[in-house]
């Protein structure tokens, strides 16, 4: 199994290039399956839950190909099974964004139940609901969710208790086949539901007030399908930025959106990074520092992201100073603090809040990523500590970071791939 291997020390400089984004692209190749026509997606990340939602496609008779440019031609318009399988949705829970756009088109959908994760039990009960809403017929059954409809969908009034990402998505999905018009209310605002938005508005939908938590979505008949380009990776974006604040580094990154990353970049400038933005790229100066520490609390969009709690963590414990860690989203997802004890941090949990008290520098230790954010919060250690550290099962950054060891290397951090 491979891991990384880091020598930590050097101050990260330089400049790299984001990808595109893995949240916005995974809901996006599921609404390929919104058309009988054939669609174009550009920036697609090369990530390992992008070749699972592919194969996910390919297995229900979707015919995806790359070409010359890199982009993804997926033509659902045939498709011999309505089922994703237990045996992918096991490996990536995303598989769930499946289910409103099968079932929107093809009057049926059969999904694996997805089951709880490292980070937390992460249930589906608001996307069902939903679906119900707009008449459809949901059993659990064999450990499936299996969701009829009489005909197409109906539009419905749908309001859901607790602000979730992948269930505005799925519903959103489900609502552009829908006859009449569904209102979401409390609808998530992250940027990559704005994005599947925009997709669905450029293959031929009508979704309004994407980005606000009421959205509104007309229903139409046929999707013609046609080309979108996926936004960049905000997540990806922030990692890295973190990653030279709390290594004292200078760093620039480009093909990015720094319009998505605001509650990130004042964090960051809490930390004593002085930061400059242009429309597609974002520099970073530390001017050699070590960093203060800060405190936050995960919030939904606009709010501080859940997805960069671990990364601001491991700042944190090298930071100058006492920073307090709130994780309000997901149950369990302070669980990568124990591997950086082991580095020498010295982080006290109460509740859903980590007590962060920096020290000078972590010492290299063998450590094991237990999701996909924890792995960056560890790489991102392993850059602070003194001598080499072994990350241990990366194939959870590799869901999620492209070529993460070569973006890494040319910001001149000694770390490298073993097997
Ligand atoms: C998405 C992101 C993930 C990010 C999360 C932040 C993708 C592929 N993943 O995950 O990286 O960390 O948003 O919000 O885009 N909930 C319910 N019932 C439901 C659905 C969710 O109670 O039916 C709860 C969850 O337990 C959690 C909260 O809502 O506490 C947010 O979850 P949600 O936004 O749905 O996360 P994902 O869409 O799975």
């Amino acid at each position: 199994m491979d891991k990384l291997q880091i020598t930590g020390g050097e101050a990260l400089k330089g400049s790299i290039r984001i990808s595109g984004a893995k949240n916005s692209a995974l809901p996006i190749l599921a609404a390929s399956l919104l058309t009988e026509n054939p669609v174009t997606i550009g920036n697609i990340p090369h990530l390992h839950d992008i070749t699972t939602m592919v194969e996910l496609l390919g297995c229900m008779g979707g015919n995806v190909v790359v070409d010359e440019k890199l982009e993804l031609e997926i033509d659902c318009g045939s498709l011999h099974s309505r089922t994703a399988p237990y045996e992918l949705v096991k490996t990536m829970r995303a598989s769930i964004l499946v289910l409103g756009p099968m079932l929107a088109r093809h009057g049926v959908a059969n999904v694996s139940f997805p089951g709880g994760c490292a980070i937390g039990s992460r249930p589906v009960d608001l996307h069902l609901r939903g679906l119900e809403q707009m008449g459809a017929k949901v059993q659990i059954e064999d450990g499936y969710i299996k969701a009829t409809s009489d005909g197409r969908l109906k539009g419905a009034h749908i309001l859901m208790d607790t602000v979730t990402v992948g269930g505005t998505e799925n519903l959103m999905m489900a609502a552009a086949l829908a006859d009449g018009t569904t209102i979401i209310e409390n609808a998530a605002r992250e940027p990559e539901v704005t994005d599947l938005a925009n997709c669905i508005n450029a293959w031929g939908g009508d979704v309004q007030g994407a980005g606000t938590d009421t959205i509104t979505i007309n229903g139409v008949e046929k999707m013609p399908g046609g080309y979108f380009r996926v936004m960049p990776d905000r997540i990806e974006t922030g990692t890295y930025l973190v990653a030279a604040a709390a290594t004292g580094g200078s760093v620039t990154v480009k093909d990015t959106d720094p319009s998505t990353l605001e509650a990130v970049l004042l964090k960051l400038e809490e930390a004593g990074a002085d930061i400059t933005c242009g429309e597609d790229w974002i520099e970073l100066d530390m001017h050699g520092k070590r960093p203060k520490a800060v405190s936050l609390k995960t919030a939904p969009y606009p709010g501080f992201p859940t997805d960069m709690q671990a990364q601001f963590t491991a700042m944190n414990a090298v930071a100058e100073g006492v920073g307090m860690v709130t994780e309000t989203i997901f149950e369990n997802r302070l669980i990568q603090t124990h591997e950086l004890n082991r580095m020498g941090a010295k982080i006290s949990l109460e509740g859903h809040t980590a007590m962060v008290t920096g020290v000078e520098r972590l010492k290299g230790a063998p450590v094991m990523a237990s999701d996909l954010r924890a792995s960056a919060s560890l790489v991102i250690a392993g850059l602070v500590a003194d001598g080499a550290t072994l990350v241990d099962r990366i194939y959870h950054i590799d869901r999620g970071y492209e070529c993460i060891e070569e973006k890494m290397q040319q910001l001149g951090a000694n770390i490298r791939r073993i097997g």
